[in-house]
């Protein structure tokens, strides 16, 4: 059951053990709450640890992969982990099509909607992000642009399930520019309307990313359509995270 307010840390290819302890010993345990979920999105490799600590400490956090393979199951596809793998390892979200993996790892439209079908099926709930570059914005084409990254969705069947859709403009991911409150608010409308015209989810939910921190955290959650938010850079400062929890919990 997803709570009303989402908060995902995503960490990208940052951190390791001793960043894990320390921040979470600063963190403690019960940043989630019945109407907020905080979720830590960390790299693959860190997982397991990660999910012991949450456990032996009765964390209430959930946990994320920032990738999961096209490959289903289990075979010979070295390098590779798939969705079955990361369930294994107690993994309940996992973000798909972030900005940076279309643009650097060439992912396209028919690799997501692989990915999106495997984690469905094994009951993993997609991040799935989308949002447009500053080229898009600036031509005022940008709804279109972001109409067919949620086209993904309409391949496949999604009837009945949950799914998070994470609004990142390219041109605020790590560049301490985001935009201005309305214009978060037409986007997120859009997609609520595009997926109650196209899809029969059972509940989306509509994350904002892009240079989020602690100042402008209870802007962004007062934008009517937008659950929750996709924290990068203010993730991994363990301060700022938590009151950017704090704030979520207290809204
Ligand atoms: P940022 O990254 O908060 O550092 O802008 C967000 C993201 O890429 O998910």
């Amino acid at each position: 059951m997803i709570k009303s307010k989402i908060v995902v840390a995503n960490w990208k290819m940052n951190g390791n053990i001793a960043k894990i302890r320390t921040d979470f010993n600063y963190y403690g345990q019960n940043k989630s709450t019945n109407n907020t979920q905080v979720v830590y999105a960390v790299p693959n490799v860190y997982i397991s640890s990660i999910n012991e600590l949450f456990n032996g400490n009765n964390a209430n956090y959930n946990l994320a992969a920032q990738d999961v393979s096209i490959f289903n199951g289990y075979g010979a596809y070295t390098g590779e982990v798939s969705a079955d793998m990361l369930k294994n390892c107690g993994v309940t979200y996992v973000i798909v099509g972030h900005s940076e993996r279309r643009a650097l790892c060439n992912e396209d439209n028919g690799a997501l909607t692989r990915k999106i079908e495997n984690l469905i099926q094994v009951g993993i709930t997609p991040i799935y992000c989308i949002g447009e570059s500053i080229k898009n914005r600036e031509d005022g084409d940008y709804l279109n642009f972001i109409q067919t990254q949620l086209n993904v969705l309409t391949e496949l069947d999604l009837n009945n399930k949950n799914i998070i859709i994470a609004y990142e403009p390219i041109w605020a991911i790590g560049t301490g520019l985001i935009p201005t409150m309305g214009q978060i608010n037409e986007v997120a409308n859009y997609i609520h309307a595009y997926i109650n015209q196209n899809l029969k989810l059972l509940k989306v939910f509509v994350l904002y990313g892009g240079s989020v921190n602690a100042s402008n955290t209870s802007d962004i959650l007062h934008v009517n359509g937008v659950d929750g938010l996709l924290v990068g850079g203010a993730s991994l400062k363990p301060e700022e995270f938590a009151n950017i929890c704090d704030i979520a919990v207290n809204f």
